[in-house]
């Protein structure tokens, strides 16, 4: 029976399926796996279950010779270094789709969060500082009919678009393949990133993370744009420059933030961006829907199994090693 790794603890339906023919051996422990365990158990492994956690690698591969398949829980998949599998013709799978508009809801959500001091609001009524209304009181900024400004217009770029459309909000983007069938279909126009930046009152990204995308959002960035206005990034943490970030927010520069993801991450618990009020951050979350994370681990598990069968796996990251 072929061995199959999984680096967490999984949902049952998906073990399960794992389960069927298979060797499967689970890291149950709520953290990382060590890197040192994790190199051994994959050196007879012929397929691994991975998280965004664990770096795929020369190191990684080496250890593990008979690996088949890395399915990797997550829809980005800047962890593994896909050269290096497809070159040991290793295949590498993602999980896109099941999560867009999960992913979606929840980067509006930390939008509104942190356009009208949600977390604030409720940390000054938990500390028992609400005595009196005031006119006053974390005062924020509309959401409704405000310009959106999209960076990246994939998947869950257009589900983002389709959230501000409900709430009346204009929709730039920018991406390098330009979409002028949704522009047509849906009323978004497209701008160039200095545009996009001067002109929106929300700037959320919605890139992969790669060498071209690394801290595309630095001191240069939020020079241009609005003095008020909000970066959401829900997408890799070190596509925005944390400190330069801080800086921007505290002096001004820019009105806000709301981050899902950070660099680092984790992000430490005394690092100075905590301390502004109008910067929401959660720890990762916004594929966190227990519809959703069954049907990531279900569609990883998936991919093993057909690839462990000598079939196709649904999301191949390398579909040259799978054909079709
Ligand atoms: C989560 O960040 C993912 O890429 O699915």
């Amino acid at each position: 029976m072929a061995k199959v790794y999984v680096t967490r603890s999984i949902y049952p339906e998906a073990l399960e399926l794992l389960q069927r023919g298979h060797d499967v051996k689970v890291w149950e422990e709520d953290r990382t796996v060590p890197r040192d365990v994790l190199l051994r158990e994959v050196a007879d492994a012929e397929a691994v279950l991975t998280l965004l956690t664990e770096k795929v690698d020369d190191e990684f591969l080496d250890a593990a010779p008979h690996l088949k398949i890395v399915a990797n829980m997550a829809v980005g998949f800047d962890n593994i270094d896909v050269a290096v599998c497809t070159r040991r013709k290793v295949v590498v799978t993602n999980t896109p789709g099941v999560l867009t508009e999960t992913t979606a809801d929840f980067a509006f959500s930390l939008l509104m969060a942190a356009a009208r001091f949600v977390v604030p609001g409720m940390e000054y009524v938990r500390n028992g500082k609400w005595t009196t209304w005031s006119p006053n009181l974390f005062v924020g900024r509309d959401v409704h009919h405000a310009t959106l400004g999209i960076v990246g217009l994939g998947r869950i770029g257009q589900e983002m678009a389709k959230r501000g459309r409900g709430f009346d909000m204009d929709i730039l983007y920018y991406d390098v393949y330009r979409r002028e069938d949704l522009e047509r279909e849906h009323g978004w126009r497209y701008a160039d990133m200095d545009t996009l930046l001067s002109e929106s009152d929300f700037v959320t990204v919605h890139v992969d993370l790669n060498d071209q995308t690394r801290r595309m959002f630095s001191v240069d960035a939020f020079s241009k744009m609005k003095k008020t206005a909000i970066l959401i990034n829900a997408a890799r943490g070190p596509i925005v420059d944390t400190d330069a970030l801080y800086e921007a927010v505290k002096s001004g520069e820019i009105g806000g933030a709301g981050l899902d993801v950070t660099d680092p991450e984790p992000l430490p618990a005394d690092h100075p961006i905590l301390t502004l009020e109008n910067v929401v951050v959660c720890p990762h979350i916004a594929s966190a829907s227990l519809q959703t994370r069954t049907k990531m681990t279900i569609l990883a598990a998936e991919n093993i199994v057909a690839v462990l069968a000598g079939d196709r796996p649904k999301t191949p990251v390398n579909p040259e090693l799978v054909g079709g």
